[in-house]
């Protein structure tokens, strides 16, 4: 979303104004919230369900998950129209627009699809994507993920604990950390041509995070499989760490004792550190992260919202950085 700035005002493109079909579902969810017929929680649920039939243009696999238990997973905001899920991305092997991937993923072929694990584990294996999916339950988590830019969103995912899958897998007592290796190829991703980023795409996490309930391994959104410029078919999600962090399209994992180079690390070091938390107290080199905007929402005249620590994930997160400088490991 780009904003045309004049004398001080800021008016929103066409794609920033709330479609019908969303205004459709925040009314069905208002009427349910004034009848009182639902406790606020089914009433969210509700609003969401009618919020997701409307605005779903595409038909994409259903993939139905139960409602997590996780702590945290659930949230009561409101959730961002699929439309913008899915038309708003970063996924630069697609190209560096926002624009560009819910353009041209289509070229991507998220089937047949393996993943490798590899390294410091007992049990090394080439999952195949069906086999993948049915390695633990699939569950509906309701995730704010804020990018580094300064805009987030909040959407339902369906996948699983990443730890489920680590557990079957059995790490050494080498295992430190945590590599995801996405796809690379130019034959489906023409974004390839360009040396805007070191590919394939890199990204790393702490064992100890890789293990926290919340991260996820994510194979789809709003009920269906993963839409292409989504990171089909499978992808990690770190809710309490900037967007980057959650690398799409994976095709490795690899257990490692040396901390994992990620690919954002080798473009910059000074602006993208391996931890990328959430955090509104240490600013990125060239913007404060201490606001947000909210992706199909925040439009005209609306104040940004705070950035929460950890994204708003600290009683679930927070013990993972006790005692480090945060200041020092961003
Ligand atoms: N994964 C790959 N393979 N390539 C990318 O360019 N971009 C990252 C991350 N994962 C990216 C990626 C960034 S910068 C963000 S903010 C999120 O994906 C965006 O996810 P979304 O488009 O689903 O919101």
């Amino acid at each position: 979303m780009h904003f045309l700035k004049d004398r001080g005002f800021v008016h929103p493109h066409a794609s920033d104004i709330t479609p019908q079909g969303v205004y459709e579902g925040r009314r069905d969810l208002l009427k349910l919230l004034a009848t009182g017929a639902a406790g606020a929680t089914l009433a969210t649920w509700a609003g969401r369900d009618a919020l997701a039939q409307t605005v779903r243009p595409n038909k994409l696999t259903a993939l139905a998950g139960a409602r997590s238990a996780v702590p945290g997973a659930i949230t009561m905001e409101k959730l961002t129209p699929y439309a913008d899920v899915t038309s708003y991305n970063n996924y630069y092997e697609f190209g560096t627009d926002k624009a560009d991937p819910g353009r041209t993923a289509g070229s991507l072929k998220p089937r047949p699809w393996t993943v490798a694990i590899e390294g410091e584990v007992k049990k090394p294996k080439v999952y195949d994507l069906d086999e993948l999916m049915k390695l633990a339950t699939l569950e509906e988590r309701l995730y704010r993920l804020r990018c580094v830019e300064g805009w987030s969103m909040v959407i339902p995912w369906v996948g699983y604990s990443l730890a489920e899958l680590i557990k079957k897998v059995e790490p050494t007592g080498n295992a430190k950390y945590v590599e995801f290796v996405t796809l690379a190829d130019k034959a489906q991703m023409p974004g390839l041509r360009s040396g805007v980023l070191d590919w394939p795409y890199v990204e790393g996490l702490r064992m100890d995070e890789a293990m926290n309930p919340l991260a996820l391994l994510a194979f789809g959104l709003y009920g269906e499989v993963l839409p292409n410029q989504s990171g089909a078919p499978v992808r990690a999600v770190l809710p309490w760490k900037y967007g980057f962090k959650s690398g799409k399209s994976i095709v490795k994992i690899r257990f490692t004792d040396k901390q994992p180079q990620s690919s954002w690390m080798k473009a910059n070091a000074n602006e993208y550190g391996f931890y990328s938390n959430v955090n509104p107290t240490v600013d990125h080199p060239r913007w404060s992260q201490a606001t947000e905007r909210r992706i199909g929402e925040d439009g005209l005249f609306q104040k940004k919202r705070a950035t929460l620590m950890f994204n708003g994930y600290e009683a679930q997160v927070g013990q993972l950085y006790t005692g480090m400088d945060l200041k020092k490991n961003f």
